[in-house]
């Protein structure tokens, strides 16, 4: 239920609804898209990541001297959670062929393929199994399936989202294989929307060319990721599953080269060595790093665990200066603020209106420019609505949807975000939802090349983590499809890779090294990560987690 203070302008958003279903329906464009010169202009004064404060040089490790995200600087630069001279590697807990860190799409998917490589895995995972961003998908999973597109459209439409900063060699791999991971989805049980007649039901997202998002109404991350896990949980002969045990540091060789990881147990509190011949990081993304205070539509264990580690070890990371903002967090009610208003309901109709019930902006920009062009509207031309709590917001207009689609389009369509909002006397069939950008995707993370190796041997790195296929900015629909292309690959080439290595002396020196260079260059913190746990956990669970700091023997 809405305030009455806002009423007012939800009368107005009614009363110029039919002018802009007329529109619509016209077939013309229901607002001009920007210029190239207009997208840079909004974007350099009012995208966060553009804000002078927003970055700052990184002092240590493999990308010391480049200018990354403040709050991921400050996490890189920070103190390990082991003291490594206490640790004995000569009798490691566990033996494995691959260790995968992170149980989300990327580590599911990579455990299937390892296993159908002939590899046994362990899955280390913070929270339990499928707590991850993958799970909290809802628009859909971009493919070029339909007979009007191809790979190559869907190429060149990353790129230009990605503003041609996208490493080449992935985004092919990325839109290549696309149509192969529809299909094999299908076959393992996911359940795509289809159209009468049997064909793939496809709807645009912002800066495609071609309709290509497939979907399973607006849970599809939740479809694909119970697909994923149950696909894993059949095979406990090859996949072993330790929930609540995330890893907190890489272990090396004597040859520099990655041989699984130091676990910790969240609610023991012990301690454990995981051997492996290669290791797979799947750790997703940093959302609840909150960075410039945004809210976020991340999992509650989004906090960038496998860059700290994989950095510490010598990992390259890339476009670290780049933090995707999605236009349409929920603002009101403020329970769920940051939650995620799919971008489907753009695809779908659906049109930012500001106070005045006015549409603002085209409504299928960029990722980028559609959030810098909502700030603008609510912070400099003053034209949003603040809620009790001082967020600000615009409408999206979802009951056009119904004008234009027929009444129970959304109920059939959005039937988890219809149910979301009613819980709190919000019926979006007939009033719109109020938004405004909040934090949803590293667009940057550790570099890999099209076999998902990093530039240190045995270590792969898949989904959200890595960095390089989205450029400095990702299209929607890219990131599902992304954890399944290199989700799949990393676990076929680290299966391959661990046929035929033979490992030497294990070791953790690089994070004695590490501390090191933090002397040398004089910082001084009492920042411990990974960070493992938002800083609004309850302060109970909270100290525990950050004084347990690993001193004695494992286990
Ligand atoms: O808007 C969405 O449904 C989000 C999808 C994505 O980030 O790819």
């Amino acid at each position: 239920m809405y305030p009455e203070y806002m009423r007012e302008s939800l009368t107005l958003v009614e009363k110029t609804r039919p002018k802009r279903l007329e529109l619509e329906k016209s077939g013309k464009p229901v607002f001009r898209p920007m210029t190239a010169q207009e997208r840079e202009d909004v974007l350099n004064r009012f995208h966060p990541d553009y804000q002078p404060e927003a970055r700052r040089i990184i002092r240590v490790g493999p990308n010391k001297g480049e200018s990354i995200t403040t709050e991921v600087a400050d996490m890189l630069e920070s103190h390990s959670r082991i003291k490594p001279e206490l640790i004995d590697l000569s009798k490691p807990d566990y033996e494995t062929d691959i260790l995968i860190i992170g149980g989300g799409g990327a580590g599911c998917a990579a455990a299937i393929l390892a296993m159908q490589n002939g590899a046994k895995s362990i899955i280390s995972t913070k929270l339990r199994l499928g707590d991850a961003n993958s799970m909290m998908s809802q628009g859909g999973m971009q493919a070029a399936v339909k007979p009007q597109d191809s790979p190559t459209r869907h190429y060149l439409d990353a790129l230009g989202g990605g503003h041609f900063d996208n490493k080449p060699d992935l985004v092919r791999a990325l839109t290549e294989d696309g149509p192969e991971v529809v299909k094999w989805l299908e076959e393992l049980g996911v359940v795509w929307d289809k159209n009468p007649d049997g064909s793939m039901y496809v709807l645009h997202g912002g800066g495609t060319s071609r309709k290509r998002m497939h979907s399973c109404r607006d849970y599809t991350g939740a479809v694909i990721m119970r697909t994923l896990m149950d696909e894993v949980r059949n095979h406990p002969d090859k996949v072993t599953i330790l929930e609540f045990m995330p890893t907190i540091e890489l272990i090396l060789d004597s040859r520099g080269r990655c041989a699984g990881g130091i676990l910790y147990n969240m609610e023991t509190e012990e301690y454990f060595a995981v051997k492996a011949k290669a290791t797979i990081i799947a750790t997703g993304g940093y959302g609840r790093l909150h960075i410039r205070g945004f809210d976020t539509t991340n999992h509650y264990g989004a906090t960038g665990d496998g860059l700290v580690i994989a950095y510490r070890a010598g990992a390259n990371l890339l476009y670290m200066d780049s933090v995707q903002y999605h236009p349409t967090g929920a603002v009101f009610p403020e329970q769920i603020a940051g939650f995620l208003i799919t971008e489907k309901i753009r695809g779908a109709g659906g049109q930012p209106i500001n106070k005045f019930g006015e549409l603002f902006v085209f409504p299928r920009e960029p990722r980028d420019v559609e959030s810098a062009a909502l700030i603008r509207e609510c912070l400099e031309r003053k034209n949003g609505i603040q809620t009790p709590s001082g967020r600000w917001g615009v409408w999206l207009d979802s009951p056009l949807i119904e004008t234009i689609e027929g009444s129970g389009y959304l109920e059939k369509n959005f039937p988890a975000m219809v149910r979301q909002f009613i819980r709190y006397n919000i019926d979006i069939t007939k009033e719109p939802m109020l938004v405004y950008p909040s934090l949803h995707y590293q667009n940057g993370g550790i570099e890999t090349n099209d076999r998902c190796e990093t530039n240190i041997p045995g270590l792969y790195v898949a989904g959200e983590a890595s960095g390089g296929v989205h450029g400095r900015n990702r299209l929607m629909g890219n990131s599902v499809l992304d954890y399944n292309v290199f989700g799949r690959r990393a676990g076929k080439y680290a299966a391959q890779y661990a046929k035929s290595v033979s490992l030497s002396k294990l070791t953790v020196d690089h994070v004695a090294d590490y501390e090191d260079e933090l002397k040398k260059a004089r910082i001084k913190t009492d920042r411990v990560a990974p960070v493992l746990l938002p800083f609004y956990t309850p302060e109970e669970v909270r100290k525990r987690q950050l004084t347990a700091h690993y001193e004695g023997t494992l286990r």
